[in-house]
């Protein structure tokens, strides 16, 4: 990808991640790849906004090099360090060695931390601007969202917010408008992107949204580091992040499982059933056959969660163990849950499930059968799957 210009001067310069499928180690499953954006503004001093990951240097640096000579950049502004945005930074030091370094102090103090360099770094918080020429860049610094070192630089000229990780999306795409790309794709991603991110910062997340608002900045352009830049979708996504934040939810249930010999398959589908009847909508989730990035972004605001392990060895399963441990980390609030599941002789794994998620969901009775499930238990799941959707159903 060559430079792209999103506004008067101002280009988009990332990298595109086509092949990336495990984000984070392997806590994000990336289908669609990943982009790594950076954007150069040229106006009297020269300004890089974010680098991009190590191993795509040198296309960061001949994208910039198609609009100017990289050792004309005078500002490089990071607004967050992790390796994917800054992995670049000390290569891209080398070329412009005369660059003002403009970032939080916890972000210089964490390139130290990563690269043994930080430049000639001027540490920034909310309330401080930079002028560049025509432009003032106006920095938010926004804690936690999602590292203590991230911040969002806005240009009221230009009317753009570079927003890095905020409303991001992890979408490998030659576009660069969110309206030049398929708009249920871009939502879809957008969901998961702040499920498997920014769900455990969810009271930060509104804080800061709040906090912006009061700031009354007019916004054409939300740029982000990674993905679509919103032009045409501004409001959508924003509104998308109010949601999201304030832990609202659908009337709606992920069933997610782990089974051995389908005897907690078989519970699982009875309850699906049960759920299904009074007209809920319900999503059987075999935790071992899914991403666990695709069910947290559909359990981000499904109220009912319904948890079911077989017993192996004492405990429950150890795939379905990972990804309620994943879990907890959301810090979600207002769900609904129980857990279920056969075993053969001590049947810990339900306990096991009610331990692992009591802490950021309510918890209704749980349900076990040995062995096999007769008619009769099936009849009972059947059962306990309707009344769980009624409890779905009306509570507020
Ligand atoms: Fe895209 Fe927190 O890095």
């Amino acid at each position: 990808m060559s430079a792209r210009l999103i506004k008067d001067d101002i280009y988009a310069v990332g990298t595109i991640d086509w092949n990336e499928r495990h984000f984070h180690g392997h806590t994000y499953v990336t289908k669609r790849g990943v982009t790594y954006n950076s954007y150069l503004i040229i106006d009297e001093k020269v300004t890089l906004i974010d680098t991009v990951r190590k191993g795509f240097e040198k296309e960061l640096i001949e994208n910039i090099k198609s609009v100017v000579d990289p050792a004309k950049i005078d500002v490089i502004i990071i607004n967050h360090i992790e390796p994917d945005h800054s992995g670049a930074f000390p290569e891209i030091l080398k070329l412009c060695p005369n660059a003002r370094i403009y970032g939080t102090e916890k972000a210089r103090q964490g390139l130290l931390k990563y690269y043994g360099v930080s430049g000639d770094w001027t540490a920034v918080k909310s309330g401080q601007s930079l002028n560049i020429g025509k432009r003032k860049l106006d920095f938010i610094d926004v804690p936690m969202i999602h590292w203590p070192d991230s911040m969002f630089t806005y240009s009221s000229y230009d009317k753009i917010l570079f927003s890095n990780d905020g409303f991001g999306q992890h979408y490998a795409t030659n576009k660069v408008f969110d309206d030049e790309v398929n708009f249920a794709a871009l939502m879809d991603e957008a969901q998961k992107y702040y499920a498997n991110i920014l769900w455990p910062f969810n009271t930060l997340v509104a804080a800061k949204l709040s906090e912006i608002s009061k700031l009354n900045l007019n916004i054409d352009i939300i740029a982000p580091s990674h993905g679509l830049v919103w032009r045409k979708y501004i409001s959508e996504i924003i509104q998308k992040y109010l949601y999201w934040s304030s832990h609202s939810c659908q009337d709606r249930v992920a069933v997610v499982y782990e089974t051995m010999w389908q005897s907690t398959e078989k519970m699982a589908r009875k309850i699906v059933e049960g759920i299904t009847s009074e007209g809920i909508e319900a999503v059987l989730f075999n935790v071992t056959e899914n991403d666990r990035t695709d069910i947290a972004s559909y359990m981000l605001d499904a109220k009912g969660w319904v948890f079911g392990s077989s017993t192996h060895d004492g405990e429950m399963l150890p795939v379905i163990t990972g990804f309620l441990h994943f879990l907890k980390g959301s810090k979600a609030k207002g769900r609904t849950s129980f857990a279920f599941g056969s075993y053969g002789w001590s049947g810990e794994a339900v306990k096991d499930i009610e331990d692992t998620i009591s802490g950021i969901t309510s918890l209704e009775p749980s349900l076990r059968v040995v062995f096999n499930p007769t008619e009769e238990e099936l009849n009972k799941c059947y059962e306990v799957g309707k009344a769980f959707a009624l409890k779905i159903k009306y509570k507020s």
